[in-house]
């Protein structure tokens, strides 16, 4: 029986191409010199796509896509893909939830505790022998017993609440709706839980929904002995001031994953002891990522056979 025909639109890990190609035939869009005339010559041939929250699926490309009725998408954010467009045009998005909670969230409490106890700007202190002349490094802070916010309480930032509890921290939550079954304290207003916290994570997901929720002024509330951390996407904070309060220490510290314009970081960040800085790196664990990979396979599988 011959493979059905699969377009591959941007990049992807080695392991999750192998994976594909075994059951599908499959075309990489990316390579093709000449990608619009690729299309338009050869896009009735595809019911099927590959994507991810890096390549992502914009109104242009679904047009382009004429027969297409399946994308399935490597990472959980959906962001980058135009979902509501898409459907409207008749394609189901699929993407890959809940097998990357755990490292995510494990990358929250790492950047947590890497920013409170100034881990990066302390090696940097031993490196540079600053120790061996006989210098002391600052007293940091510790996190047990302090109330830590969660901007977002759903499949990763309830991981991270688990863990929090298990440092000791009182964990509370802003989201849009309440969640019953919960007995963190929910806070409607993000100002004042930033007011009453100690550290606030973000994990709610990117778009214009969430642009820029996490101001200025929640950022000035969370204040000099705060810690901000993001695992969610760059656009939910306001970068510019996140800069200029870190840089005047008005907010304290900060913990970042991610970014407005990846893989471009504000240099100002640079020369900063107060932040931790990671290349989005939430999900990518070399089992995760296989999980993620083999999950945009099933999709695609589940699809075909009508499930
Ligand atoms: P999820 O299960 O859909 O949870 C999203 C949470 O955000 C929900 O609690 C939701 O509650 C809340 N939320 C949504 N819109 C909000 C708003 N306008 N204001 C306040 N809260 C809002 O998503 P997830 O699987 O946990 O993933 C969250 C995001 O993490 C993803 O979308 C992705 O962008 C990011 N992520 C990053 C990495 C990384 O590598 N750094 C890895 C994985 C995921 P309500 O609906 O009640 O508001
Ligand atoms: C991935 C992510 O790093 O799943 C998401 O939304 O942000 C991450 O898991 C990335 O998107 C893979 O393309």
């Amino acid at each position: 029986m011959s493979k059905q025909p699969l377009l591959i639109l941007g990049p992807l890990m080695p392991y999750l191409i192998e994976e594909l190609g075994k059951k599908y035939e499959i075309e990489k869009l990316y390579e093709e010199k000449d990608a619009l005339g690729f299309l338009r010559a050869h896009a009735p041939r595809f019911e099927a796509a590959v994507t991810s929250t890096f390549t992502g699926l914009k109104a242009d490309m679904i047009d382009l896509l004429t027969a297409v009725k399946i994308v399935s998408s490597f990472g959980v954010g959906t962001d980058s893909l135009d979902v509501a467009y898409a459907n409207k045009k008749g394609i189901k998005i699929a993407n890959t939830p809940d097998v990357l909670n755990e490292d995510t969230a494990n990358m929250a409490i790492t950047l947590l505790l890497a920013s409170t106890r100034d881990i990066v700007a302390n090696d940097r202190f031993v490196r540079e022998g600053r120790w061996a002349k006989g210098e002391a490094a600052p007293l940091a802070l510790g996190i047990e017993g302090k109330k830590v916010g969660l901007v977002g309480l759903g499949r990763i930032g309830s991981v991270i609440a688990t863990k929090l509890l298990a440092f000791g921290c009182d964990v509370v939550y802003h989201t849009r709706n309440k969640k019953p079954d919960i007995s963190f304290k929910h806070y409607d207003n993000l100002v004042e839980m930033a007011g009453d916290c100690a550290a606030l994570i973000a994990i709610l997901p990117g778009g214009e929904a969430t642009q820029g929720i996490i101001s200025r002024e929640v950022l000035q509330a969370l204040g000099p002995q705060g810690t901000f951390i993001n695992v969610a996407r760059g656009t939910v904070v306001d970068e510019i001031a996140l800069v200029e309060l870190l840089k005047s220490k008005e907010l304290g510290r900060a913990g970042l994953d991610v970014f407005v314009d990846e893989p471009n970081v504000p240099a100002d960040l640079f020369a900063l002891d107060n932040v931790v800085l990671q290349p989005h790196m939430g999900s990518a664990t070399v089992e995760t990522r296989k999980a993620m990979a083999d999950r945009v396979v099933s999709n695609l599988d589940n699809y075909f056979a009508a499930k």
